[in-house]
This record gives structure tokens, sequence and C-alpha cells, in this order.
């Protein structure tokens, strides 16, 4: 797991990954408020941050550099999510994903998530629908 000690690596990669990063602030409340934050790679070239909420575990981010994709970060990342829920108790998780995300999609269809929900106009820049997914991970799945 990350810890404050990762933020300015956290904040640098959430900048090659995402048009609107978090900031080191946002990556601050994230461990601060118990999130599961992963890194992937030596040195870091991916994260991952998913937040226990009762029994589901949201799946808030997952990024790879764009010189490091297709190398199976974002595969490792998942996985190490998925068991850090487990071990958390979680019955499930739960994403968003914008609909044209293609390799998001791929990545989470791969792992058995199944869409749940539609949400159009959900994204605004560019537009886009959100896709709900989720994957069963409880006791009886
Ligand atoms: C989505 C993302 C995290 C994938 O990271 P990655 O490290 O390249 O993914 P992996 O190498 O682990 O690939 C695992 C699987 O995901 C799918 N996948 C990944 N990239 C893909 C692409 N460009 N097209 C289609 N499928 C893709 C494939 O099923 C792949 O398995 P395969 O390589 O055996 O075909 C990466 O593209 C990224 O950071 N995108 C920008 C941030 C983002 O959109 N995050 C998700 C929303 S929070």
């Amino acid at each position: 797991m990350a810890t404050l000690e990762d933020l300015t690596t956290l904040d640098a990669l959430d900048a090659a990954c995402f048009a609107r990063p978090w900031g080191a602030a946002g990556w601050r409340a994230a461990i601060e408020g118990g999130g599961i934050v992963l890194l992937a790679g030596v040195p870091a070239r991916g994260l991952a941050c998913a937040q226990v909420i009762l029994e589901s575990c949201e799946l808030r981010r997952i990024g790879v550099e764009p010189g490091a994709r297709r190398s199976g970060l974002a595969r490792s990342l998942l996985r190490s999510v998925i068991a850090h829920a487990r071990r958390a108790g979680c019955e499930r998780i739960q994403l968003e994903v914008a609909e044209g995300n293609v390799a998001a999609r791929s990545l989470y269809r791969a792992h058995g998530f199944g869409s749940v929900g539609r949400r159009p106009g959900y994204y605004r820049d560019p537009p886009d629908a959100a896709l709900l997914m989720d994957l069963e991970i409880g006791p009886k799945s």
C-alpha cells in the first residue's frame, strides 16, 4: 500500500495518466481516509485507488503512464485491489467508466466485471455516458 511518503510519486503519475488529476491534496485525503492506494512497477509507473464503504469497494482510479501501457501493470493493480477488497470482507467492487474508454472497459471485462447501469451525459469534457460496472467477490460468488 502506498503511504504519505509516496505523495509526490502519486501526484506525478496521476498527472501523466489523467486530464484532471486529483493533486497531492486529493491523494493525501485518499490515504488519510483509509483508501486502498497502490503503486505498481519499479520505479512506479501505475497507480490505483479504491475505497471500502461497508460491503462494497469503489474503484475510484486506475492508471498507467502512457509509456508503460500494455505490459500488465493495470492487470496487476486490479488483482491487488480485488485481493484487498476480499480481505476487507467486501461483497462487490463497483466502478464507473466512460463508455468510450475502450482500454479500461476491456480491462474490467477481462476481470469479470459486468455492466449494471448507464448514465447518459454523465461526463462533459469530452461528453460521454458513464457505464456502471460491478464484480461480485463475496463468499457466494
Ligand atoms: C486502462 C489502463 C489503466 C490500462 O492499463 P495497462 O497497464 O495498459 O493495461 P494492461 O497491460 O494491464 O492490460 C490488461 C488488459 O486490459 C485490456 N486493455 C488494456 N489496454 C487496452 C487497449 N488499449 N485496448 C483494448 N484493451 C486493452 C486488455 O484486456 C488487456 O489484456 P491483454 O493485454 O492480455 O489484451 C490504461 O490504458 C490507462 O491508464 N488509461 C488512462 C487512465 C484510465 O482511463 N483509467 C481508467 C478509468 S479510471
